[in-house]
């Protein structure tokens, strides 16, 4: 067979359509690239990022009614004559109900609740001191408290403050704060937010036992917006300290130990829609609000129902995989065990945190802002 002739004279063609389209085309392209340039970037972010060093897992025993020296054997650990003295210590915002829920859960163990505040928030705006006005409130562990006020500093117009940078110099001013409150070597350290809840027998476990390690990261189950929506474990920020002289208040990773399962993070779990507002405008992370919009009632309001991002972002995830899983929201759970005893005790009162969709309709201060103050 004789090889086919090569053509080198190919059709006429016009460069003309192919031009009109790029005209359409790459403007197109454009604005959708800067309207969602957050979403591709971190659509691609298995390519781009690499996930934090990974923790090793220490196991974590625990059934009701097995006692506390079995415990610590099946942990490597051995009994204690004595618990340890236990401080908790958190940097407040506005988290009035996770508050609550946190110290009636931790203060059958807790020697001190140590709670600073400040009178700005990380991003320089004055805000009150919602623990001071509402202390009434935590009377049932007034003798525990030792509160602090950091003086906030105002973000002149027009600049920018950086809130990690207010927020490394509260975390400063907190262990001032556990000096004055008499914490000493030997004793157990909690370090966390305020919606990062260890759970009671964690606490009661690493009081009772010797042979616990310097520093542990907490492994929490992670919720947001309400008990009604788990997402995973990814929460790790939490730690609990044997303390030491050098010890420094942190929120970052401080070792490579992390206790499997032990206890709560419920992020945005808020009753009232002034707060999701006031968080939003607060935190560290305000540079998410991208847009007005962002902070609409009842955008917000449609969003946590349905367990929908609030900042419009796809979740920081590693791998395609991990990350094509948790796009769109956050199913549901018909599951109330293994929650906070004290939130199950007052369901009622709590009704918000377990079904944020049903109460926040009811109770969501459209048109009474004097719902927010009274909680
Ligand atoms: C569980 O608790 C009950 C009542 O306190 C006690 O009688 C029982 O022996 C306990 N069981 C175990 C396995 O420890
Ligand atoms: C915060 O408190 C400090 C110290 O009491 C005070 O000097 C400052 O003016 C206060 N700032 C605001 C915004 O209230």
């Amino acid at each position: 067979m004789a090889p086919r002739p090569l053509r080198l004279t190919s059709r006429r063609f016009s460069l003309k359509p192919l031009l009109i389209a790029l005209l359409i085309l790459v403007p197109i392209c454009m604005i959708v690239i800067f309207n969602h340039s957050q979403k591709i970037s971190y659509f691609f972010r298995p390519l781009w990022d690499n996930p934090p060093p990974p923790f090793k897992r220490l196991p974590h025993f625990y059934a009701e009614n097995v006692s506390m020296e079995h415990l610590c054997k099946l942990h490597g650990w051995s009994i204690r004559l004595q618990p340890r003295r236990v401080f908790d210590s958190i940097i407040f915002s506005n988290e009035l109900d996770i508050l609550e829920i946190r110290w009636r859960e931790l203060s059958p163990y807790v020697t001190k609740f140590v709670i600073l505040e400040s009178n700005t928030t990380f991003t320089g705006i004055p805000k009150p001191l919602f623990f001071s006005s509402n202390r009434a409130r935590f009377a049932f562990t007034e003798g525990k408290i030792v509160h602090g006020v950091f003086p906030g500093r105002i973000a002149s117009p027009g600049s920018h403050e950086n809130p990690f940078v207010l927020e490394a110099e509260q975390r400063r001013a907190m262990n001032g704060l556990l000096f004055y409150a008499g914490i000493s070597d030997e004793d157990l350290l909690i370090m966390s937010d305020t919606d990062e809840i260890p759970s009671p027998h964690t606490v009661k476990l690493l009081q009772w036992c010797d042979g616990v390690p310097p520093i542990l990261h907490l492994e929490l189950r992670q919720y947001m917006y309400s008990f009604e929506f788990p997402v995973d474990y990814s929460s790790w920020r939490a730690t609990i300290h044997i303390y030491n002289p050098g010890t420094l208040y942190r929120h970052s990773r401080q070792t490579d130990l992390i206790f499997s399962d032990a206890g709560w993070h419920c992020s945005f779990c808020y009753r009232h829609l002034q707060e999701f507002v006031f968080k939003l405008t607060a935190y560290s992370h305000a540079d998410r609000v991208r847009r007005r919009e962002f902070l609409n009632y009842y955008r917000i309001q449609k969003l946590i129902c349905r367990g929908d991002d609030l900042f419009d972002m796809l979740p920081e995830e590693y791998t395609f995989r991990e990350l094509i899983k948790k796009m769109g929201p956050i199913p549901h759970s018909g599951s109330a065990v293994h929650l906070p005893a004290y939130l199950i005790e007052n369901a009622d009162k709590f009704r918000f945190s377990k079904e944020a969709g049903m109460s926040k309709e009811k109770d969501n201060g459209f048109t009474d802002p004097s719902l927010a103050s009274q909680s």
